[in-house]
């Protein structure tokens, strides 16, 4: 298996699977590297539900993906991913103990919403620990964001305090990509006592 530095260097969005189907040990593998992430508080708001070839996969197709990107047909894996607004009601069964401090007075949506940004902020951990733990298996992968969020929560029959945040494509890949651009180290890090523009 890959080093972590190895997957970082490794990974790219991929967006050509081959059709090999992808071994159930493989994806447990790359959940439980989700599992693992860190949260603020700990309150764990990753969702995730594993979709393969069938009927539930071709519903999302017509009614959640956006255009027609080949790539989403042709994954034989769709991990939908999404937080669990619950998980930041004060005193619920799915927050973590003690958080009181931090969270939603009930359990309206109203209230819940607020904390949107944070939820979404903990499972974009988990997101891409799964998309380096498919690296360092040797699987591609590919976070698809493309989609009607609301319609791909209906399609899956998910309830409206479960927010869907991303697709996120697993296969065996089809093509081999050179590095994506990035920006210089430079141009990101600020020099101790730099005052930015
Ligand atoms: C939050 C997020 C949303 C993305 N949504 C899509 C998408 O809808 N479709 C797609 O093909 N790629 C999507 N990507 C992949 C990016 O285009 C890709 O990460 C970026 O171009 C850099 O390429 P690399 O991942 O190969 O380094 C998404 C990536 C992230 C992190």
């Amino acid at each position: 298996m890959l080093t972590v530095a190895e997957a970082i260097e490794k990974r790219r969005s991929i967006r050509k699977f081959k059709p090999d189907p992808v071994p159930d040990e493989l994806i447990d593998q790359i959940l439980e590297a989700g599992r693992l992430a860190p949260s603020g508080t700990n309150r764990q708001p990753w969702r995730f539900q594993v979709i393969r070839e069938g009927e539930l996969k071709k519903r999302l197709l017509e009614e959640a993906v956006i255009g027609d990107p080949p790539q989403v047909a042709q994954a034989p894996v769709i991990i939908v991913c999404g937080s669990e607004l619950l998980t930041f009601v004060k005193g619920h069964k799915l927050a973590p103990p003690n958080s009181d401090y931090f969270g939603a007075d009930s359990a309206e949506w109203e209230e819940i919403s607020k904390f949107l940004p944070d939820a979404h902020m903990y499972t974009a951990i988990a997101i891409e620990h799964m998309a380096l733990m498919a690296t360092a298996l040797g699987l591609g992968s590919c976070w698809v964001q493309r989609i009607r969020f609301g319609q791909t929560a209906k399609t899956l029959g998910w309830p409206r305090h479960i927010v869907v945040l991303t697709l996120l494509l697993i296969g065996y890949a089809d093509e081999d990509p050179p590095p994506r651009p990035r920006v210089r180290l430079e141009e990101i890090v600020l020099k101790e006592g730099q005052i930015p523009e």
